[in-house]
């Protein structure tokens, strides 16, 4: 089943010189699917997910999820879209500060106004990613790669349709970054749409699908190398 689709997708930056990171993407998205992409830094990948997840306008093109266009639904749409169906795990820490790891995850469970919050899934989740014994630490008293695993939990917590990963190995060592691909892979066998950024052939190697994105230009790997 189609959850996301991409079409001629164009996104340029114009501050000084303009940046075009999306020049002509087109991809359709599957529940179920684990996509990677790869490619170089400055690329635009990150520009890629924050489009995808209605963080950031294209320029051009158009975006349906579910089906539906994304760019003609209401700002309160978009935001229930994000809080309901996407699960972000942002390139940079994006851990609510003022808010301990459990309201953190409390959060993101109530975001879009349709869940309530509920802890005992809260505990599993915290106990998934090894933090059971820090829920009611704040962000700055946790080590990068403990923030990095809470951001895990916080984007996997509401069951997201939709997955969108930036480098979500960033800061962990090798036995959590398994895990953490793990965690992905099973989130995309229970039906979720997974989209992982990533520069480590290790990670992309665990996909289903993988693209690298090159001046501009999403092409499946496959293809670009001819196998
Ligand atoms: N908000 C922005 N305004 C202007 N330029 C930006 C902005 N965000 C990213 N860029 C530029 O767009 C290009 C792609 O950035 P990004 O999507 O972060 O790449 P990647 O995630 O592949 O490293 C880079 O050259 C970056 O400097
Ligand atoms: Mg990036």
């Amino acid at each position: 089943m189609e959850i996301c689709r991409l079409e001629h997708i164009h996104k340029d930056y114009r501050m000084g010189e303009t940046v075009t990171p999306l020049k002509d993407i087109n991809i359709t998205v599957n529940s179920g699917d684990f996509v990677a992409v790869e490619g170089p830094s400055g690329m635009g990948k990150s520009t890629l997910l924050y489009v995808i997840g209605t963080l950031l306008k294209a320029d051009d093109g158009k975006i349906f999820f579910d089906g539906k266009d994304v760019m003609s639904m209401t700002d309160r749409e978009q935001t229930s879209l994000r809080g309901e169906k996407v699960g972000f795990l942002f390139q940079d820490s994006s851990l609510i500060q003022a808010l301990t790891l459990r309201e953190n995850l409390e959060f993101a469970q109530t975001l879009g106004g349709k869940r309530k919050a509920d802890p005992a899934k809260v505990d599993e989740m915290l106990e998934r990613v090894g933090l059971a014994e820090r829920a009611n630490f704040l962000p700055y008293q946790l080590s990068g790669g403990q923030r990095r695993r809470a951001m895990v939990a916080r984007a996997l917590i509401h069951t997201p349709d939709l997955i969108l990963a930036d480098e979500p190995t960033n800061d962990l060592d090798d036995v959590w970054a398994e895990k953490v691909v793990s965690m992905l892979q099973e989130e995309s066998r229970r039906g979720a749409a997974v989209i992982m950024v990533t520069h480590n052939t290790r990670w992309s190697a665990q996909a289903s699908v993988r693209y690298r994105l090159d001046d501009g230009v999403l092409l499946q790997q496959e293809e670009a190398c001819g196998e």
